[in-house]
């Protein structure tokens, strides 16, 4: 296997030519922040939770997407990379249904990590909030827009992995909304209900349905 050899950090690594710079981070023992990345399924580079510095480039680059090469230099935590990280996380944040408490992802969720590891303690960006979508017509997935990142980790998997694709991100820019087509239910498409989808998504927008009311209810009936 042809191999290259690089410095992360001032460390010198050693990774094959085809790798990204996220890979032979990560095979060093070196770790930087991601959030859309999926391995071999969602690599699009969308989020720059990733960023790092890399000598001769003019402006921060996405490690998870970023190819290595030979005498490559990249540092992975400088002050400019960690404000980076920060404002994104921020921004994210600041369009993000914050209640946490009562999430079921409360304290295994990828964001709420980010913003622990990150130092996040506020919001320096208070704005409008995206229109979201709450859909639990679905017999097992609800979908809550109001926490998704965009990741669109969900979107590659139902593709790749499932090969159904029945989610995808709908509208443009701020108005962007991963959803079925049209913005039907989940229940109206040809959803398989195999819940992958909810395996992938790094947050609390997509959930398996919980009916343990109903069969209290069910039970409490005489
Ligand atoms: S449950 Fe399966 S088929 Fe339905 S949206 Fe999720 S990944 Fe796609
Ligand atoms: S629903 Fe979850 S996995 Fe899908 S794009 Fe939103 S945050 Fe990512
Ligand atoms: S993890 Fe690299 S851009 Fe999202």
């Amino acid at each position: 296997m042809d191999m290259v050899t690089l410095t992360i950090d001032g460390i010198k690594v050693e990774a094959p030519k085809n790798a990204t710079v996220l890979e032979a981070a990560r095979k060093a023992g070196i770790k930087i922040p991601t959030l859309c990345f999926l391995k071999d399924v969602n690599e699009i580079g969308a989020c720059r939770m990733c960023v790092v510095e890399v000598k001769g480039a003019r402006s921060l680059q996405t490690s998870c997407v970023l190819p290595v090469s030979e005498g490559m230099e990249v540092i992975t935590n400088s002050p400019a990379v960690r404000e980076s990280r920060k404002v994104t996380l921020e921004l994210l944040l600041s369009d993000h249904n914050l209640e946490c408490p009562t999430c079921i992802r409360n304290l295994n969720c990828e964001l709420q990590k980010l913003s622990e590891e990150l130092g996040v303690q506020s919001i320096r960006y208070p704005g409008q909030k995206s229109k979201a979508q709450y859909d639990d017509f679905s017999p097992s997935i609800v979908r809550d827009t109001s926490k998704c990142v965009l990741c669109r980790r969900c979107v590659s998997t139902c593709h790749k992995v499932q090969g159904v694709g029945v989610i995808s991100p709908n509208y443009r820019g701020f108005d962007t909304v991963i959803a079925p087509v049209f913005d039907m239910s989940l229940n109206e498409v040809p959803c398989v209900n195999c819940g992958q989808c909810i395996l992938a998504c790094p947050v609390g927008a997509l959930k398996e349905k919980d009916d343990t009311h109903r069969v209290w209810e069910t039970l409490a009936d005489p």
